[in-house]
């Protein structure tokens, strides 16, 4: 299997790290921003709506709906995939998105269909590019009238990462998209809206939509590889769950495009095993069928809970996506509480948004390092997104671990309810963990720091290669809500794609292809890096100086 063998290639050990330039060229740097000059550039309004909702609102559904007009559409975008700040360090001057990217180097790309059209998101401009008109019998007949939904798709450049990775960036355009689709997820939450895949869609016909397959719109420019398409609406996304693209295909394929795409680098280095493990990942869509009826895969129900700390429904939940940012660095010292800990980790159960954005139940769980959280002793835990797993991991996992169930004392039903939490052995392990991150003292000096640990193989045996992918985008959405919990605590979050494969499984005793570790994550109080100066991510936001951070 293709996927396997890129897996395994991709590792990092202990004396080798997986295969990269080895250096920085900074002369092929690739552009952050992908444009299509020639297509017409449309601001997005800058309004504000969502200021009001409230944080549990993202996870409840609870917040009041929107119109789904090009204000609120500006808002989405602006809140998930726009610009969240501009640093300055001497000379260099970056930008920061509102999701987050393995090295900022943001690979991942958003379209969004509406009004008849393909617009491609440009988010230093906060603008979308008309890059296709489709016809009104197309378009209208599919998304049905009058419209109460839009799509939006995110694809891929695989060179941004691979520039500074090599060969494991496509690991981490995987993550970025996870990321990237839990931010829409959220977002779209904030407008009260719900956000869903459409299972249907192959990645070809996909592309075929995005235009991301028309060689002419390209020459030598870097190719953007389709990840995934979802509706978004005020009601139900599985109305659109069972539609067949096949009209959209056609109406984009007679449609006139605009604009061709800008070269990102003047060079670039080959690594014939991304295309390799992109072409064999593809997803092959469901085909129509006349017995298939709706519903097949329609997202879950959101059940309103509970769960959240008193003083997160006094947060903004529009401030804490906007003020998402990695840490560069923990202070070693500062602790969690135990109740916050344990809320967070009830997000990640498959109730409500993100996870109704997935057509698929939990394949990952968590190892975790815990150093600082108060009335939790040090130690590995496990956490489990899915009960059922508890014998499969005990069988998976060193037979001297303890399995020891940590009572979470604020379950909604029942004060003895188990939550999945369990103690199974006591260490200080800070140093354990800042050795199998890749020697990184963010997996040492925060709260905690965690493996994100994938039923791997059998997964693919049952599903597809394809589903290798989707393996990411489940880490991606878990880290995606670990980043704004972090905030809501007064800390903060890093994502970590740097660690040690193998070792990690070692101290879990696991072996063989089962179960892997695919990403890794920690969270703390930051020490802020003060030689880095800050702006807003678009200048008619600055009403005051922002706070450094
Ligand atoms: C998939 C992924 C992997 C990452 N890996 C690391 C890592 O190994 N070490 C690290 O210090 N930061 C890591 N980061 C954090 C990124 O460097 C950070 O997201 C990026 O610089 C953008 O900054 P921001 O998150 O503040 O917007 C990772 C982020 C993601 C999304």
């Amino acid at each position: 299997m293709i996927a396997l063998r890129y897996h395994e290639q991709t590792k990092h050990h202990f004396h080798r790290f997986a295969r990269s330039l080895g250096y920085l060229d900074w002369a092929t740097q690739p552009d952050p921003f992908r444009r299509y000059p020639g297509a017409e550039l449309v601001e997005l309004p800058r309004e504000r709506l969502a200021g009001s909702v409230r944080y549990p609102a993202l996870f409840d559904g609870t917040a009041p709906a929107a119109p789904l007009t090009q204000v609120a559409i500006g808002e989405f975008l602006r809140c998930s995939v726009g610009l969240s700040a501009w640093k300055q360090y001497g000379a260099s001057r970056w930008a920061l998105r509102v999701n987050p990217s393995s090295g900022n180097l943001h690979p991942t790309e958003t379209y969004v269909l509406t009004d008849r059209r393909v617009w491609h998101y440009a988010p230093r401009e906060h603008a979308l590019e008309e890059r296709a008109v489709l016809d009104a019998g197309g378009w209208d007949g599919w998304i049905g009238a009058p419209a109460p939904a839009f799509l939006v798709a995110l694809a891929s450049i695989h060179w941004r990462e691979a520039w500074k990775y090599g060969e494991r960036a496509f690991r981490y355009c995987q993550h970025d998209a996870g990321h990237a689709l839990g931010a829409l997820r959220l977002a779209a939450a904030l407008l009260g809206w719900r956000l869903a895949l459409l299972p249907r869609w192959s990645d070809g016909q996909l592309a075929a939509v995005l235009g991301l397959d028309r060689d002419r719109d390209f020459g030598a420019a870097e190719r953007e590889e389709p990840e995934c398409v979802a509706a978004v609406t005020p009601g139900d996304p599985s109305l659109w769950a069972d539609r067949d693209p096949a009209p959209l295909v056609d109406a984009a394929r007679q449609a006139s495009w605009r604009g061709t795409a800008n070269h990102l680098s003047a060079r670039h280095v080959p690594w014939p095993i991304i295309d390799e493990v992109a072409a064999a990942t593809r997803y092959p869509g469901i085909p129509p069928s006349p017995l298939r009826g709706f519903g097949g895969a329609s997202p879950r129900t959101i059940a309103p809970r509970t769960v959240a700390p008193s003083h997160q429904h006094d947060l903004s939940a529009r401030a804490i996506i906007l003020q998402r940012r990695s840490a560069l660095a923990f202070d070693a010292a500062s602790g969690l509480s135990r109740e916050a800990l344990l809320v967070m980790l009830r997000r990640l159960r498959p109730e409500g948004p993100p996870w109704d954005a997935i057509d698929w139940p939990p394949q990952v769980h968590l190892a975790l390092f815990v150093h600082r959280v108060e009335d939790l002793e040090p130690g590995v835990y496990a956490y489990l997104r899915d009960p059922a797993v508890l014998p499969e991991w005990k069988a998976a996992m060193r037979q001297e671990f303890l399995w020891h169930r940590v009572n979470d004392p604020n379950g909604p039903n029942d004060p003895n309810d188990p939550n999945g939490l369990f103690l199974l052995a006591p260490a200080d392990c800070r140093r354990l963990a800042n050795r199998v991150s890749c020697d990184q003292d963010i997996a040492e000096d925060g709260f905690f720091s965690l493996g994100m640990i994938a039923r791997l193989e059998s997964s693919l045996l049952q599903r597809g290669e394809w589903f290798y992918r989707r393996l990411f985008w489940e880490c991606g959405l878990i880290g995606q809500v670990l980043y704004l919990e972090a905030e809501t605590t007064g800390g903060r979050a890093t994502g970590i794609g740097c660690f040690y494969d193998d070792p990690v499984h070692e101290v879990l005793g696991l072996t063989g292809h089962a179960w892997q570790s695919l990403y890794h994550f920690s969270m703390g109080v930051p020490v802020e890096d003060v030689r880095l100066t800050s702006e807003p991510g678009y200048e008619w936001e600055a009403t005051k100086p922002m706070k450094t951070r």
